[in-house]
């Protein structure tokens, strides 16, 4: 997503300055050229040859020197990123102080602004502060917000730099075309967990990976994104409501209670399709294992298939072999508008993997199916391309 753009990365005098590296080494492999300046006091906290080695080019931190000038800097930049972003230098953009090559270089750059600041909290609290970042945000600045947690001077509170993950889906959002904008997409991930006594439940190998992927990109296209996500290790995307839940009966429940105002409704969640008839109070006895009786949960994506406004309907066909006509009676059996189905044992698919190899599955205005193979790509590309064929479906 970042293949071709240039990042002007600026870095300022803060503790969190080491960090800088970190993310421009990431936005390098992510497919970005980045170009770094870096203030006076920054150089205290670093050194400009760690940040030109990450760069793999010269830093700038004089206006009146090579690389770049405050004017051609700016100009190549597809998106300008300070961090970390220190109290001072905040100050200085909102107020249209231009004393130094960053400060200058701001006010010449027209494009995408992003802001991580990095403070002691007391600093991050102080209503001028809160004053200059909402003066930036209002004229289209996007602000990473600080975390909390113990800071360098050892207080504790919100200050501590966000995350370079989240500084990086910042800058992918700042480039992404919002082509999804004003759309509702209610996205359901991960496994179920269906209990069978206090101690024990069964559930399935999904991960969440592909319905995470699935919010992080439909949110980077402008949408309102509600995530019902089963139990995953996935930290929540950012700008995502995500809705926890363990059993499929939560999981209906959640996805119902929402659908009404879901514009697109895209089920990747591996439902467990039985649960224990009779969850027990106490841990089960060994012997009564074959006493275990089992039943059907609810149905989540055929009851949305089957609702007389619903919103565009997509589900997932995750099959053990390349069983695509099953795929095709799901799509005609559950009401759905498109069927992604998946073979979970081909190479570089299935539950656990950063990739997906997919089959999009339509109905055609003669009732047969039309298939759209994609090659094996990262689960993120494979919902942009889902998405792709959702807006031109519905064209
Ligand atoms: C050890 C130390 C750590 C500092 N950490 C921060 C910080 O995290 N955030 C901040 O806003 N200022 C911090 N400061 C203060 C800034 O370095 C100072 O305001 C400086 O003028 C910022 O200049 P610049 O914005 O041009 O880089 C720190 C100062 C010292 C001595």
């Amino acid at each position: 997503m970042l293949k071709g753009k240039t990042i002007l990365v600026g870095i300022t005098g803060s503790v969190a300055a080491y960090k800088a590296v970190d993310l421009i080494r990431r936005l390098r492999d992510a497919g970005a050229t980045v170009k770094a300046i870096m203030t006076d006091k920054s150089k205290n906290f670093i050194t400009p040859l760690s940040v030109s080695l990450a760069c793999g080019a010269p830093v700038a931190a004089d206006m009146f020197e090579e690389p770049f000038s405050h004017i051609d800097g700016p100009a190549q930049a597809d998106v300008f990123v300070v961090a970390p972003a220190t109290a001072n230098s905040i100050g200085k953009f909102a107020g249209g102080i231009a004393d130094d090559l960053l400060s200058t270089s701001f006010l010449v750059f027209r494009g995408g602004f992003v802001l991580a600041p990095a403070m002691n909290w007391r600093m991050y609290e102080h209503p001028v502060v809160k004053k200059n970042l909402a003066s930036l945000l209002s004229q289209g600045a996007v602000l990473v917000e600080p975390q909390r947690g113990t800071l360098a001077c050892g207080e504790e509170g919100v200050g501590k730099m966000a995350g370079v993950d989240a500084i990086i889906e910042a800058i992918i959002a700042v480039v992404t075309p919002k082509d999804l904008s004003g759309e509702h997409i209610l996205i359901t991930a991960g496994p179920t967990r269906e209990p069978i006594d206090p101690v024990r439940f069964f559930s399935n190998r999904s991960s969440g990976k592909m319905g995470y992927a699935f919010a992080r990109v439909a949110r980077r296209r402008g949408a309102v994104v509600t995530l019902v996500s089963g139990p995953t290790a996935i930290s929540a995307p950012e700008g995502v409501d995500v809705v926890r839940v363990e059993t499929a009966s939560e999981m209906y429940s959640a996805v119902m209670g929402r659908i009404d105002t879901a514009s697109i409704a895209v089920m990747t969640a591996a439902v467990s399709d039985f649960c224990v008839a009779e969850q027990r109070s106490e841990k089960a006895d060994k012997a009564d294992i074959a006493l275990l009786k089992l039943d059907r949960t609810p149905d989540i994506l055929a009851a949305v298939g089957a609702l007389s406004r619903r919103p565009f309907t997509v589900g997932f066909a995750a099959e053990t072999g390349a069983r695509i006509e099953r795929a095709e009676r799901k799509l005609i059996s559950k009401g759905a508008d498109m069927i992604v189905f998946n073979d979970v044992l081909a190479e570089g698919a299935g539950f656990e993997t950063d990739t997906n190899v997919v089959t999009i599955i339509t109905r055609n205005a003669d009732a047969t199916c039309q298939k759209e193979y994609l090659p094996l790509s990262h689960k993120e590309a494979v919902a942009s391309a889902i998405i792709d064929s959702i807006i031109a479906r519905r064209a």
